[in-house]
């Protein structure tokens, strides 16, 4: 509740306006009955003069209102519409701040639904409940005391049918958000089933599942159908129902105001005035259900908002702006807390380096990289840049220091030019070429119809995985941070392409004097660096110049043979 709170104290002001205009409104809106009643009384006792007086009041006063609401309404829907585009941004800026452990437990689906469905809760709280709740006390109550005024006994027997009124809309409004929320995670749910079907597309043909696949479409849109055919059903009773309890108000009324009247206790203005209350008070008995409903749903939304804005942030550190010594000493490290991916690493690495480290897949590679770029928390005193503990440092110097290519060479819906150029928003033309270059993916680039404005992703054409890092490689080299990791970067390269590459980026290295830590598995990769690391399981087991390792003849040396041999067939 702390963000609704926070949202009001900021926009006090404008709140304060919108509630005195419903509340002049409605003031004026139980009036106009009154001279309803003057009106008609004028009828009877035929005085044209005051009829005509009495109607313009009416035409007045109903001007006035549509204008005021017509004010108020825009107001609120300025105020909550800024709130909601406010909150849509925040949610979305903790997603791009949490840790990749608190992104990985949530659901897309989930999060999508946060952003959308959970602010409309909010949305429709604040743009009818909120209205709503001081409508039934302004209008509610201004309404009963100027009918009870005019007299008791017909105001408590009409009364008694619009009563139902209440609990009816509480009901309602309680079971249709019920199946809104099921309609939702349906959705959430449709949508994962299509997505599923765009990225897995080849392996649903493969396997020949499309009869299978099609099958869990349908279930889930079947259910679909269910649950709107329940919204359907619901709206159907609601109406008649509202509008029977109105009749019945109207029925009471006029009989028991026809009474009174033959009696002589009332006169026919009052009786017309009464059926403007009756439908004046409609509204406010509704809207008592409504809200609660409105709000419960609300509130459920509003805490699942607050627990994505809740998450734990990058804690703040010590900035630093280059490093002369990483250190890691002993470094365990284990996901789960149960098998350890990282048994005790230790090595150091000097500025100026370039770090070759290889090992089979799942040894333990990508976490060693994680961890010296913060993705994930290193247990203390294991991680050192320049004698700091790498938990005392912020994640501010980590995007300084560091350019990291990981090793999905990830690349956004856009042109290849703005993507390398994320790297480095104020680089030239030419300095994007010239990246472009050195990576090997200029030529390629110049070969696209449209050259460096070619789009990808989901909007343009899908490039290689060969491409899309050599464009990722680029656009590291972009950052001029003086470290560079490169995690198995150019696995997806072909073998004279990489061999270019290497060459090129050798060059470059020297030229811009970085810092570099490579990460291949393919060995070939790695003739360029200083010292390589071999990790089995997890652990360090060789460590020396490429030609040290040769002739050390262990597992870097047998690995080679057998990786020069797959490469000749
Ligand atoms: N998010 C994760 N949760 C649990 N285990 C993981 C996670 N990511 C990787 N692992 C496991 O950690 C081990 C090391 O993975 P990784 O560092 O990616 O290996 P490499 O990069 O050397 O191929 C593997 O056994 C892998 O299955
Ligand atoms: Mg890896």
């Amino acid at each position: 509740m702390k963000t609704l709170k926070d949202y009001f104290r900021k926009e006090f002001f404008r709140y304060v306006a919108i509630v005195t205009l419903l509340i002049v409104v409605d003031f004026a809106q139980v009036y106009l009955p009154q001279f309803t009643k003057s009106a008609i009384d004028s009828i009877s006792v035929k005085n044209t003069t005051n009829l005509f007086k009495y109607s313009i009041y009416i035409l007045v006063l109903s001007f006035g209102i549509v204008s005021l609401r017509f004010l108020y309404q825009s107001l609120l829907r300025k105020a909550v519409l800024s709130f909601d585009y406010e909150l849509k941004n925040k949610i979305f800026e903790s997603f791009v701040f949490f840790k990749r452990k608190t992104l990985e437990k949530f659901e897309i689906g989930d999060l999508m639904s946060r952003v959308t469905n959970d602010t409309q809760a909010v949305r429709m709280f604040l743009i009818m409940g909120f209205l709503a709740i001081i409508d039934v006390f302004v209008l509610g109550l201004t309404t009963f005391i100027f009918m009870m005024r005019m007299n008791l006994k017909l105001t408590l027997a009409v009364s008694v049918p619009l009563l139902f009124l209440f609990p009816l809309a509480l009901n309602f409004g309680t079971k249709i958000h019920r199946i809104y929320k099921r309609i939702n995670m349906i959705f959430a749910d449709m949508s994962v089933r299509v997505r599923e079907l765009v990225n897995g597309i080849r392996v649903i043909k493969a396997f020949v599942k499309e009869q299978y696949f099609t099958k869990l479409f349908h279930n889930v849109n079947q259910e679909y159908l269910k649950e709107n055919m329940q919204l359907v059903k619901l709206d159907g009773f609601f109406d008649p129902i509202v509008n029977f309890m109105i009749n019945a108000a109207n029925l009471v009324l006029i009989f028991y105001g026809g009474l009174l009247y033959i009696k002589g206790v009332v006169g026919m203005g009052t009786i017309a005035a009464f059926f403007q209350y009756i439908e004046t008070l409609t509204w406010p008995m509704m809207a008592v259900g409504f809200s609660i409903a409105l709000y419960q749903r609300a509130t459920a939304s509003l805490s699942r908002i607050e627990e994505v804005l809740n998450q734990p942030k990058e804690k703040s550190g010590r900035l630093i702006t280059d490093i002369e010594r990483i250190h890691i000493k002993d470094l365990h490290f284990s996901f789960d807390d149960n098998v350890e991916v990282l048994k005790g690493i230790s090595l150091n690495i000097s500025k100026g380096e370039v770090i070759g480290i290889t090992g089979a897949p799942g040894s333990g590679k990508t976490a060693l990289i994680h961890l010296l770029l913060k993705i994930v928390d290193a247990k203390k005193g294991s991680i050192f840049y320049d004698g700091i503990d790498i938990n005392s440092i912020s994640f501010e110097s980590i995007k300084r220091i560091f350019s990291y290519v990981p090793q999905e060479g990830f690349l956004f819906s856009d042109t290849i030019y703005n993507n390398i150029k994320i790297g480095n928003p104020d680089a030239t033309r030419e300095e994007i070429e010239n990246v472009a270059k050195v990576a090997c993916i200029y030529d390629d680039i110049m070969s696209f119809k449209d050259g460096f404005n070619t789009v990808v992703g989901e909007q343009g054409i899908t490039l290689s995985g060969g491409e899309r890092q050599r464009i990722a490689i680029a656009r590291a080299l972009l950052t001029k941070r003086p470290y560079l990791i490169l995690d198995d970067a150019l696995a997806s390269v072909d073998f004279k392409t990489e061999s270019n590459i290497i060459k090129n980026l050798e060059e470059y290295f020297i030229k811009n004097g970085l810092t570099v830590i490579m990460i291949s598995e393919r060995l070939s990769s790695l003739l360029i660096a200083n010292r390589i690391f071999v990790l089995v399981d997890g652990k360090i087991i060789e460590e020396g110049t490429f030609n040290e390792l040769i002739s050390k003849e262990g597992y870097f040396y047998h690995l080679y043979r057998k990786q020069l041999l797959e490469a000749n067939l």
